[in-house]
């Protein structure tokens, strides 16, 4: 039931902003209503402020725990201009290591802040003897940083942070004519070779959360072969099917929604501040967090005991936008519960496809003895029969299957939870010193 009432939350506010406010047909509108950072920044200003990582930038979030950073824009093949971020650990650097380069890709509504948000936690700690400390870090880009690696995370296409192209304008309907297979094949591909240029590494180490999972099992299985580039392949809550109406996507009106998505190519949230700036207001307010806590928790899982209820405002201001057309694309995903090319219809897709049905994308050919799935019982989006479907669609064992042992632990503790560190973090970072270790990477 608060699942079904989120959606026609979701619903009402789109619609009333596609259609109630603007003229879908005059794409001219959309200038004064795309969002850039610094409308968003003022809009969070004029909301008020509970908590000073609320209006942080990734680079001032980075700062504030004493690290430095570096901005690497990145151009893809198709000429959008990703706006990435490399933290920089003094300590680790006067050691004189080399650090293994590690990829961070965020999830869906989400950017670079997701791997830094969790707590005002995760300050740099002094290295011992040119040794890394020991650090429990909710936050796994601090974390990963303070243990001695060379943590890079990517900001997809249409994201705030990367809201450039060569020749498109972010006003124009064609910029946001893309989905997770354009990030998967352009974004992620583009990012892998640009820390491969920058860092001497021939391969690295890449972890996927959410749609950063989906982005990384439609490159492997897009591009053949191209998991030689990877160490390991983390995939936090991995996504290769999206059917199990058991979960939150059971509540989604599918019809509605691919009427409202499908209806033009644009931003989504499609205003300013708009959806996610309602829920930003409501969420900070000390009266109405349990609420959020309890709508959030009723779409992605219950587990009131991992959640900062006092830390809602900075998780919802830190929320951000995508396409129509990726949303789109998650539709067409859940209905047919398998990952395939994008449904343009039956003319076209004979055109681009030669079939009537878009293809899937063959999980087969992607090497599993890379793969590390890590997941929880109770996500309501990589559901345990998701998750099943994927290991059953595979040519062999992943490398590393970990089931998260709170039976709670849902779809966003992996980057909220209090204890984000014994249950995921930890896992994490062990796993990856080992296979260091082992292969001396
Ligand atoms: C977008 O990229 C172009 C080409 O690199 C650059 O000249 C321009 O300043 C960028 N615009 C913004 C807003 O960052
Ligand atoms: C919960 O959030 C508040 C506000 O940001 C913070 O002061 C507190 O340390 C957080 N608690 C934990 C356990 O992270």
């Amino acid at each position: 039931m608060v699942k079904f009432l989120v959606f026609i939350v979701f619903y009402v506010s789109f619609a009333h902003e596609s259609y109630g406010l603007t003229d879908d047909e005059d794409f001219g509108s959309m200038a004064e209503n795309n969002p850039t950072i610094d409308e968003e920044k003022i809009f969070l200003q004029l909301a008020g402020k509970t908590d000073p990582d609320e209006v942080k930038t990734c680079g001032q979030l980075i700062e504030s725990r004493g690290f430095e950073y570096e901005v690497h824009y990145v151009t893809t093949k198709d000429g959008y201009i990703l706006q990435n971020f490399r933290i920089i650990n003094r300590y680790a650097r006067e050691s004189g290591k080399k650090l293994k380069p590690i990829l961070l890709l965020h999830p869906l509504f989400g950017s670079c802040s997701v791997w830094m948000f969790n707590s005002p936690g995760g300050h740099i700690k002094p290295w011992i003897n040119g040794h890394p400390p020991k650090d429990n870090s909710a936050e796994l880009a601090f974390l990963l940083a303070n243990l001695g690696y060379d943590v890079w995370i990517i900001n997809v296409r249409g994201t705030s942070y990367s809201t450039n192209h060569t020749h498109l304008d972010p006003e124009d309907p064609e910029f946001w004519d893309y989905s997770f297979y354009e990030i998967g094949i352009y974004d992620v591909t583009a990012t892998v070779e640009h820390i491969k240029k920058e860092t001497g590494f021939e391969t690295i180490i890449v972890i996927g959360y959410s749609q950063g999972t989906i982005q990384l099992l439609i490159q492997m299985s897009a591009i053949p072969g191209y998991d030689k580039n990877y160490d390991l392949v983390i995939l936090i809550t991995p996504i290769g099917f999206l059917g199990d109406k058991s979960g939150t996507v059971g509540a989604i009106p599918i019809p509605l929604f691919k009427l409202l998505f499908g209806s033009r190519n644009g931003p989504f949230p499609p205003v300013s501040g708009s959806v996610f700036a309602a829920l930003d207001v409501l969420c900070r307010q000390p009266i109405v967090s349990p609420a959020c806590v309890a709508i959030l928790g009723g779409l992605l899982g219950l587990n009131p005991q991992q959640q900062n209820a006092s830390r809602y405002g900075v998780y919802t201001g830190l929320l951000d936008r995508t396409s129509n057309k990726n949303l789109l694309h998650y539709l067409q995903f859940i209905e047919t519960d398998h990952l395939c090319y994008f449904d343009h219809g039956e003319e076209k897709n004979y055109e681009l496809y030669g079939s009537a049905e878009p293809p899937e994308f063959p999980f087969y050919k992607i090497n599993p003895k890379k793969l590390v799935f890590v997941s929880g019982l109770n996500d309501q989006l990589a559901t345990p029969i998701n998750v099943q479907n994927l290991r059953n669609h595979l040519c062999d064992r992943v490398d590393t299957d970990h089931v998260i042992t709170d039976p709670y632990f849902n779809h966003a503790d992996i980057v909220l939870a209090k204890e984000a560190f014994p249950y995921l973090n930890d896992v994490v970072s062990q796993l990856i010193d080992e296979k260091m270790l082992h292969d001396e990477l």
